[in-house]
């Protein structure tokens, strides 16, 4: 009897060890946050970092995992974390944005509501009413954006503007027209920098070509598919003006990243760079000078177009308190000023003023986001899907080397048809 008492005791100790075992363990576990993002490049990398340091203050106790993955535009992270979610390994946070981008991951059952967090900050009262509507899906929000980032944005060497004696374009015309003016005088350099290495930068210059010339209302029923992309002429005229432009763009554009591409203004190798204010970061972290090496005007000045980078919260998340402080630290306007101060975006929040930032170009942006009609732009904004997307960026890159208005057209609406584009993005006409 003796015997069996004392086994009996020695499990119930084994017991309780492997049980003090599994919640040390446990606690390890929670004392990590595991986070997906693609700042790798010169000053978004420095901006999430400035975001870490605040946040290992919150948690002095939390050891922070970082998967960055090189390459702007996030395809191969896209790829990476896609696998992870299906197969139900997520991190506890990621680099994201919203519209589309946002919903595919909502439709799949991989995200989860963070609404009593935007409660908490009275969050939806301090942002323009327009970042609702590609943030909110069924009622609900799943993520917190950290910044607006402009990108209507082109970047210009002031110096050669200068001595060519340049007035900086606010129009599509009189960007060709300085286009022009640029080869004639210098023709060995190239009027308009561009990176296709990764293939999303093509869609950029396709959101300018419709938007400077169908207006806003237009470029949000075009990047919808709410347009007749094959006998449409406005949307023809639009594809024209981008083909029109290629023959002014850096050559070599398949060999460069985004700011490899944009350290071409640098170099005085190109001119011009259509590009969103990420680029501003990065000009601010090699130095250059604003108003002195480079300069920066919007085109159409009227409209702000852009999108927010959002953290949101996944299903599962390993850490979920420690996803949850990150998310909720994300609302304050601390993070989101020490953020934008280095990104080169500006806060989404209203209450940090926009004289906190020291170049022109985000107090100009964050007063024209106060002011201005404002619009996501296509492809990181959400407007298009990520299925008609990666087929538009594939039939860009391709009409950046053929320059086949037709083929592009053809091409173009047979991809809005096969990914149902017009239907995928109803809801944004529901909202
Ligand atoms: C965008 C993102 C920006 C910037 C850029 C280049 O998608 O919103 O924050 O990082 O890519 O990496």
């Amino acid at each position: 009897m003796r015997k069996f008492v004392g086994l009996g005791i020695t499990l119930l100790l084994g017991a309780l060890f492997l049980g003090l075992v599994g919640i040390a363990l446990a606690q390890e576990k929670e004392n990590e946050f595991i986070i997906f993002h693609y700042w790798t490049a010169g000053g978004e990398k420095e901006a999430i970092d400035a975001l870490f340091e605040l946040y290992q203050k919150r948690n002095p106790g939390v050891k922070i995992v970082e998967n960055p993955v090189a390459g702007g535009g996030g395809e191969t992270m896209l790829a990476v974390l896609m696998s992870n979610l299906a197969a139900g390994m997520p991190p506890d946070s990621f680099q994201d944005h919203q519209g589309n981008q946002q919903k595919d991951y909502i439709d799949a059952g991989y995200l989860e509501p963070v609404d009593d967090i935007w409660a908490e900050a009275n969050f939806e009262a301090r942002i323009n009413p327009m970042w609702i509507k590609t943030l909110r899906f069924g009622g609900h929000v799943y993520s917190v954006p950290i910044n607006a980032h402009r990108t209507n944005w082109l970047w210009y060497n002031k110096k050669i503007f200068d001595e060519l004696g340049i007035k900086p374009p606010e129009t599509y015309d009189e960007l060709l027209e300085t286009c022009k003016k640029i080869k004639e005088a210098k023709p060995d350099i190239s009027p308009l920098a561009l990176g296709t290495r990764e293939k999303v930068w093509s869609t950029y210059l396709y959101d300018m070509v419709l938007l400077t010339t169908g207006g806003p209302d237009f470029y949000e029923r075009a990047n919808t598919g709410k347009i007749d992309f094959r006998n449409d002429p406005t949307f023809r005229k639009a594809m024209e003006r981008y083909a029109a432009l290629i023959p002014y763009i850096y050559p070599w554009h398949a060999t460069k990243s985004w700011d490899e591409a944009g350290a071409l203004l640098k170099t005085g190798e190109a001119a011009m760079y259509w590009m969103g204010d990420w680029v501003l970061g990065y000009y601010l972290s090699i130095g250059m000078q604003p108003e002195v090496d480079f300069s920066a005007t919007a085109i159409p000045k009227d409209i702000w177009m852009g999108h927010a980078d959002t953290f949101p919260l996944p299903k599962g998340a390993p850490h979920p308190n420690n996803a949850r402080d990150w998310i909720r630290m994300c609302t304050t306007p601390e993070a989101q000023k020490a953020f934008n101060l280095i990104k080169g975006s500006v806060t989404i929040v209203n209450d940090v003023p926009p004289d906190v930032y020291p170049d022109p170009y985000r107090q100009r942006s964050a007063n024209d986001l106060r002011t201005l009609r404002a619009v996501c732009d296509g492809f990181h904004g959400g407007m298009i899907t990520p299925a008609f997307g990666s087929e538009l960026m594939d039939i860009l890159t391709r009409f950046l080397v053929d320059q086949d208005v037709d083929a592009a057209i053809q091409a173009i609406a047979e991809a809005a048809e096969r990914t149902n584009l017009a239907e995928a993005c109803s809801w944004f006409w529901e909202q």
